[in-house]
């Protein structure tokens, strides 16, 4: 055969088996028998071994795993990928509902659907070819994971149409594929693993793929994430849509018009959850019209228009053996239960919460209760209630101590707080717990530096505050336990990165009471410099918004104190960036043509696209939505716009077409 020939047939074999591929994978109708199927893919993989030029990352044959990565490479999703509120009962779905319809000026129906036990993915098509696949992550960025991703069969490597698309959804492994896998485990004598969520997530973070493509993993996607194509409505068209294009979703939701229908869904899944193939933990309902979700919007993590609803939480009963105290990094002692070891939902469980002393007190929990836990997802399990027929007579009430327990300080319990509290400065638990904080993902995100790590540098001294941190040297690091030549030097440039960041990051990290991510943003976007932001007083805070006068006055108390102005004043030493890198709503003079604006695009756009034309448009102070309404100020129409600029029309809403809507741009 020569190159032509071959050319010819590797493609029809590549058409015919992504079809078999799709119709057996994800419509779970095959129309051949598995080994004429297996018969077509040894002779695809011969003729390419045959004619090596000819292989492509696309074809079916790369399935079954190609060579090992060296590490992992970092993605940056496009659009964050978020997670969901929740809700555990009749009463939040109802509050959830109410706040939407509130927020609402049109009707709403929900899109109910099952909340499989996976992880998260993005995969992104490039002209139809499948071309990246990454991990959750923070949410920011991620991991890529194409070539494991590549070896679930029920991915697509090629759309039905050529598409230039980014989806999400949820990778698992089913039941069975679980359940053959840890026999199989056990039999060799290897760990087990806890539950298939873990064993999904096991497989897909494994440099070589090989082991992913053994492993039967699945997949439902569930929405679509970065994409510039045509508009559409509402989320049950896009699940179609993501089915037309060769997607594998799932089949079991539905469409509810009221939330008492809702609650029927979640009430069905409840009794009917162990009939499935597959985990869930819950039930996601979705706000259907799309205009509705823009109108609702995102908090800091969450949409509006979205919440998981979590099925009750599984409970054991285990001897309670002893209670740890630990010191947070503001100095609060959380005591925690220390348990036999019991399993619950598929994970043993060892320690649960126990909050606080009141509730401690509360529920008179004592150290050889026999007592009833409970783990809600992912959350720590906690204390139900004891079961006192068991109790012994010789228990003792539980005291809480009187001094911290890592540096014997007195211990206060604040006016109106329930948590004591060591208020020592030094105290070296709560700069410990501090340093964990300051390091952590949302925070100055230093790859490398655990928990396990920041001990160390404790207990060798070689860190006692942040400014520490940036002081560290190659000798220092490899005197630690577990870190090689390799680990430190990537440990180094991750310190050495953290520099750059945004002040929104260090200001999160400094760990201000109160100031969580969201406010730091907020207060970076406000300030531009910690400089700036030092010298606010009180009013100068509270006149912005958002910011309330509880989170003022600690602000300003943070500032106030010496030791804070002298570490700020080191960090700037050492080369720390106090200043914000990003673009602040202030730029947006007030005269840009789109302040206080609701635009709408549609049709096709050439030269932006639509989520940057969107971008674009909201930098510049404006907000866009899905559909015209007699809201809407301005209708930029592309090419082939159809029944939104019908509309926009008959109603008097100006148009610009899009050269319009570059010149005014270009302009800015
Ligand atoms: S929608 C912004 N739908 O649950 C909304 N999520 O906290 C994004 N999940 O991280 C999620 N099944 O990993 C959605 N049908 C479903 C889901 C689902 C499982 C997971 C997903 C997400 C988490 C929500």
């Amino acid at each position: 055969m020569d190159t032509h020939q071959a050319k010819e047939k590797i493609t029809k074999l590549r058409e015919e088996l992504n079809e078999y591929n799709y119709e057996y994978y994800v419509l779970d109708r095959p129309t051949i028998s598995d080994h004429e199927y297996d018969e077509k893919m040894r002779e695809l993989i011969q003729l390419e071994n045959e004619h090596p030029e000819l292989k492509t990352e696309d074809s079916p044959s790369q399935r079954v795993g190609g060579e090992p990565l060296d590490e992992f490479v970092k993605v940056q999703h496009k659009l964050p990928m978020l997670s969901l509120g929740n809700a555990f009962n009749e009463t939040d779905l109802r509050d959830f509902d109410r706040r939407v319809r509130e927020g609402s000026d049109q009707p709403v129906s929900y899109v109910c659907e099952l909340k499989i036990d996976g992880l998260a993915v993005s995969l992104t098509y490039e002209n139809g070819k499948f071309v990246r696949g990454a991990t959750r992550g923070d949410g920011k960025t991620g991991e890529d994971i194409t070539h494991n991703l590549k070896t679930v069969k029920s991915i697509p490597l090629k759309l039905q149409q050529d598409e230039t698309i980014e989806v999400r959804g949820e990778a698992f492994m089913p039941k069975r594929s679980f359940d053959s896998l840890n026999d199989a485990r056990a039999q060799k004598g290897e760990e087990l693993f806890a539950n298939p969520r873990n064993a999904a997530a096991g497989s897909l973070r494994q440099l070589d793929p090989k082991i992913a493509a053994k492993r039967n993993l699945d997949i439902f996607i569930y929405s679509v994430g970065e994409w510039q194509g045509e508009h559409l409505n509402a989320h049950s068209e896009r699940l179609d849509y993501l089915k037309q294009l060769g997607f594998k979703t799932n089949p079991e939701w539905k469409r509810c018009e009221t939330i008492d229908q809702v609650i029927d869904y979640v009430k069905h899944w409840t009794e009917d959850r162990p009939h499935l193939s597959y985990e869930i933990d819950g039930i996601v309902i979705k706000v259907d019209q799309i205009d509705v979700q823009d109108a609702l919007g995102f908090t800091a993590k969450s949409p509006r228009w979205a919440i998981a609803y979590k099925f009750p939480a599984e409970e054991a009963i285990t001897k309670l053996v002893d209670i740890e105290l630990s010191v947070g990094r503001t100095g609060v002692v959380t005591p925690t239960a220390i348990l036999e070891p019991v399993k619950v939902a598929g994970t043993t469980v060892k320690r649960a919460s126990l909050h606080n002393e009141d509730l401690i007190q509360e529920k008179d929990i004592r150290i050889g209760d026999t007592v009833v836990i409970k783990k809600a997802g992912d959350i720590i399990p906690e204390v139900v209630r004891v079961i006192t027929e068991k109790r012994t007579e010789d228990l003792e009430p539980f005291q809480m101590p009187t001094h911290c327990p890592e540096c014997g300080s007195d211990l206060v319990r604040l006016e109106e707080e329930v948590a004591l509290r060591c208020i020592n400065p030094n105290c070296p638990a709560q700069l410990r717990e501090g340093l964990i904080h300051f390091v952590s993902r949302n925070a100055m995100n230093i790859d490398g530096l655990g928990e396990k790590v920041i001990a160390q540098l404790f207990k060798e001294d070689l860190v006692h505050t942040i400014a520490d941190l940036y002081k560290l040297n190659k000798e220092q690091l490899l005197q630690l336990e577990r870190m090689g030549e390799k680990s430190v030097n990537n440990l180094l440039s991750a310190i050495e990165k953290s520099k750059e960041n945004s002040l929104e990051r260090l200001l999160f990290g400094l760990g201000i009471r109160y100031v969580g991510s969201k406010v730091a943003d907020t207060l970076a976007q406000h300030f531009k410099t910690i400089d700036a932001l030092m010298k606010a007083d009180k009013e100068d805070l509270e006149a912005i918004q958002d910011i309330g006068e509880k989170v003022a006055d600690s602000i300003v108390r943070y500032f106030q104190k010496p030791q804070v102005a002298s570490l700020i004043e080191e960090l700037k030493q050492l080369g720390i960036n106090t200043k914000y890198n990003g673009i602040t709503m202030e730029e947006i003079t007030e005269d840009s043509p789109f302040a206080g604006k609701t635009v709408v695009l549609t049709g096709k756009l050439e030269v932006y696209g639509r989520s940057e034309a969107k971008k674009k448009i909201e930098t510049l102070g404006g907000k866009v939505t899905g559909s015209v309404s007699k809201k809407t100020d301005l209708l930029i129409a592309g090419e082939d716009a159809g029944s939104k600029l019908e509309k926009a029309t008959s109603l008097g809403v100006e148009v610009w077409d899009e050269n319009r809507f570059i010149r005014v741009l270009q302009e800015e």
